[in-house]
């Protein structure tokens, strides 16, 4: 019988590597994946010295089509049981949609978009003939929320991710396999550097900026509850109940508020 795991995307910083400590701790085996070779090298290290499990890595760039291809053939070529696949890799571009390349936007629905449905759609087979699986997509409430600046395509990306983590769910839930959209507010982790907007996320009050780790642990326990769509936090779930019943205008004056820059950068 093949080895039991779980694959996570964009383990080599923030959430996903919170999941995937939180994911060691509960005894999985773990397929650890980002670019930053070096990085998952000795996140993997650590990992297996701090928990007794199997701990490989694949260095793949998700922007590139054949990737979820490759991280799927790695695993079937190793013999690794996919259990639990976590799609949260994620970026958001640093640079406004006029100035941006047409190919910078496809290289972002690939990551955000694109690779998450490739590797579903690889992995639920496997997942079927194994008589289940756990799938969770890293959303956003971003998602659920007015648009904001961080670029036009963002926000709907992640809305598309939710309605297809649905799909899957309404697909698969009575043959076993749930798909959990867990969808985090502001959380400290590189994504606002990486994504050129840490000097707004510096502005957003103390009171909505949660650590990754709380994120992880929130999302993973949502997961294994075969929850349909999560929001990590209560400060988050009361906020979009409160988005969805606030006539816009007054929402968008409300986010300028809380999240100067965010919502108002032009
Ligand atoms: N932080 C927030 O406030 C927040 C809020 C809501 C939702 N989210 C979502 O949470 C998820 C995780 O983000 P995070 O906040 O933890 O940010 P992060 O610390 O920057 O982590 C992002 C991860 O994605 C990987 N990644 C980025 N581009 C990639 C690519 N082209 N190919 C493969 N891997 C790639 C990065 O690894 P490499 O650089 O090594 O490739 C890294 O491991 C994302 O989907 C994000 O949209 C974040």
């Amino acid at each position: 019988m093949k080895d039991s795991y779980a694959l996570i995307t964009g383990a080599s910083s923030g959430i996903g590597l919170e999941i995937a400590k939180n994911l060691a701790k509960r005894g999985y085996n773990l397929i650890l994946t980002a670019r930053r070779t070096e990085l998952l090298e000795s996140l993997s290290k650590e990992i297996t010295n701090e928990n007794n499990i199997n701990v490989d890595i694949i260095s793949k760039d998700l922007s590139q089509y054949e990737a979820p291809k490759e991280i799927f053939e790695f695993c079937e070529s190793k013999n690794y049981r996919v259990d639990i696949l976590v799609n949260n890799a994620g970026y958001g571009i640093k640079t406004s949609f006029h100035e941006t390349s047409i190919e910078d936007e496809e290289a972002f629905i690939r990551v955000l978009g694109t690779s998450v449905i490739m590797l579903t759609k690889l992995f639920i087979p496997k997942m079927l003939e194994n008589g289940g699986g756990k799938i969770m997509i890293v959303s956003s409430v971003a998602s659920l929320t007015p648009p904001s600046a961080i670029q036009p395509l963002y926000g709907p990306i992640k809305t598309f991710m939710n309605r297809f983590s649905d799909g899957i769910n309404i697909n698969y839930k009575n043959k076993g396999i749930t798909s959990t959209a867990v969808c985090p507010g502001f959380t400290t982790t590189g994504f606002h550097t990486a994504s050129g907007v840490q000097k707004e996320m510096d502005r957003v009050p103390k009171f909505m900026v949660f650590p990754a780790s709380r994120i992880a642990n929130e999302g993973v326990e949502a997961m294994f509850a075969g929850k349909r769509i999560f929001i990590p936090t209560k400060t988050y779930r009361t906020l979009v109940f409160l988005t969805s019943n606030l006539p816009q205008s007054l929402l968008r004056f409300i986010s300028k508020l809380l999240a100067p820059g965010r919502y108002d950068r032009n």
